[in-house]
């Protein structure tokens, strides 16, 4: 090959190329080397390296020269008028010279900067995947293996990352089906071939404790691999919320109760309609006879007895439909009337908190017991809220209170009141509100303050309504305590209303 085809070629090359002989002094260079140099000396050149590069270059060279070493290899910054660029300088013994060297210079200050971006963008994404709410596992697509944990998972399961790495799924779940390693598994595949898998897991801790988490399992591509990201939130909290609202829910048997006074209601209803067709039957049976003959006193005498034993039939049926509510005082036992309320909040809360009524709990401390039948007062009390927010619609949303408040009436009982921010009671509703089936709601029953005054009597308290001072009204429940109640029997006959 000639020599201007070598130069040719080497002036095409992507890298500055020079040699030095013996001295030290270049006596070949390729143009990029020139345009690099721009045309200083190799020594000036370096000199804008610093000092010390420049000692560590020279010592190098001189190691390459006497044969000690191979190659020497080093990477430094040249400041280029302001700018730095780094370079990696690669000195081979030059063949055919004695004591030359070879230099091969190469621009890496894009892969360098390249190589920060991605150091910074590792650190950055590591802090995030430690920072995270969540817990955040990694796992092989293919084995389900996990290969990395961030620091959350290490405060929900008590491993850290690098234990999580050397133990399988079934360790960290209760290992019971359905939340099994194979069950574990399954997800992972199915989320690994279909689309993400969202589920609810039973999970175990370093302790043994069990613990509920949602588990979100989605496939990404990280560090370009194609892997499975666990995202596993803690909902043991949620969970319990949920069993609260249910098991309240079920205990008081709200929705059922409410609907079965509505079907008692519909079938009294019905059944009454024959005592009274009978009596209006019998009544202007009655009033014909007197208009068109003259009154017969024996016959009138026995139409009147029929409209009288119709009458009781229907005062029967009403009696009848209302005893289960009064007569059962059943299941009573001593009760804090703190926790009875404390226990339904939650369920309060969501009743109130869905007509956007806040609800504020003023209990006092340190009340006598009392002793009662739990659903009943804790019926009571629901009534008393469902009211209360319904009145509190009235008014825009900012203004809507609903306030439970308890405290020692007097020596002997105890007072629960419920209050609201709605319009109030006029005199006329104040006369009639605790009577059966009285109401001024389009689909309102009218039953729940009747109920109300029946389980509140029959625990020897009362029950009475009255208007506040600021606006809105407040119903209130007194009850006797637990001494006074064990030493009156009568107080749990139900007075004859
Ligand atoms: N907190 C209250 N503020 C204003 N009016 C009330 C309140 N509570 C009850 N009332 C009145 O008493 C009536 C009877 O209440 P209730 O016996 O619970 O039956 P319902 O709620 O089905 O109407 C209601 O329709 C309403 O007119
Ligand atoms: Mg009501």
């Amino acid at each position: 090959m000639n020599r201007g085809v070598l130069e040719q070629a080497l002036d095409a090359m992507p890298a500055a190329v020079a040699v030095l002989d013996g001295t030290g002094s270049e006596t070949y260079s390729n143009r990029l080397w020139h345009d690099l140099t721009r045309d200083e000396s190799f020594h000036d050149f370096l000199g804008r390296a610093g000092a010390s590069i420049v000692q560590g270059v020279n010592d190098g060279m001189q190691a390459v020269r006497s044969g000690m070493l191979p190659v020497f290899e080093q990477a430094y910054p040249v400041y280029l008028g302001t700018e730095a660029r780094w370079f990696e300088l690669k000195a081979t013994a030059a063949a055919g010279f004695k004591d030359g060297l070879l230099l091969i210079h190469t621009d890496i200050t894009e892969r360098r900067l390249e190589q920060e971006r991605l150091r910074a963008s590792e650190t950055n994404y590591r802090e995030i995947f430690d920072k995270a709410n969540d817990g955040v596992f990694i796992h092989d697509i293919r084995t389900g293996r996990m290969l990395d944990a961030n620091f959350k998972l290490y405060e929900m399961y008590g491993y850290t990352a690098e234990e999580f790495k050397s133990i399988m799924v079934g360790a960290i779940s209760a290992d019971r089906p359905p939340y099994t390693q194979s069950d574990a598994l399954k997800w992972i595949r199915k989320a690994a071939r279909d689309e993400p898998q969202l589920f609810e897991w039973l999970a175990k801790d370093r302790n043994g404790r069990l613990f509920w988490v949602e588990v979100n399992l989605k496939r990404a591509r990280i560090a370009g691999q194609e892997r499975l990201l666990a995202i596993v939130r803690d909902i043991t909290e949620r969970k319990r919320a949920e069993d609260e609202v249910l098991r309240a829910r079920r205990a008081l048997s709200l929705g059922s109760h409410i609907s079965t006074l509505g079907e008692v209601g519909a079938s009294l209803a019905h059944e009454l309609n024959q005592p009274l067709a009978a009596i209006m039957t019998n009544a202007q049976a009655a009033l014909r006879m007197l208009a068109c003959r003259g009154a017969e006193p024996t016959e009138l005498r026995e139409i009147l007895g029929d409209i009288a034993a119709d009458d009781e039939r229907a005062a029967g049926m009403v009696r009848r439909m209302r005893e289960p509510l009064s007569s059962k005082a059943s299941d009573t036992q001593r009760l804090e009337l703190n926790g009875l309320v404390e226990d339904m909040r939650l369920l309060l809360k969501a009743d109130t908190l869905a007509a956007g009524a806040a609800l504020d709990l003023y209990l006092a401390p340190d009340l006598p017991a009392l002793r009662g039948d739990r659903i009943q007062l804790q019926q009571v009390v629901m009534n008393l809220v469902v009211n209360a927010t319904e009145a509190a619609r009235a008014m825009p949303p900012g203004q809507r209170r609903v306030t439970i408040l308890t405290r020692r009436e007097d020596g002997r009982s105890l007072r629960l009141q419920v209050e609201d921010s709605g319009l109030g009671l006029t005199q006329g509703e104040l006369e009639c509100i605790f009577e059966p089936f009285w109401t001024t709601k389009p689909n309102g029953l009218g039953l729940g303050l009747s109920i109300s005054r029946t389980l509140v009597e029959a625990h020897g308290g009362r029950i009475f309504a009255e208007n506040r001072p600021e606006g809105g009204a407040r119903f209130v429940v007194v009850l006797p305590t637990e001494e006074t109640a064990d030493g009156e029997p009568a107080a749990w006959t139900r007075g004859d209303r």
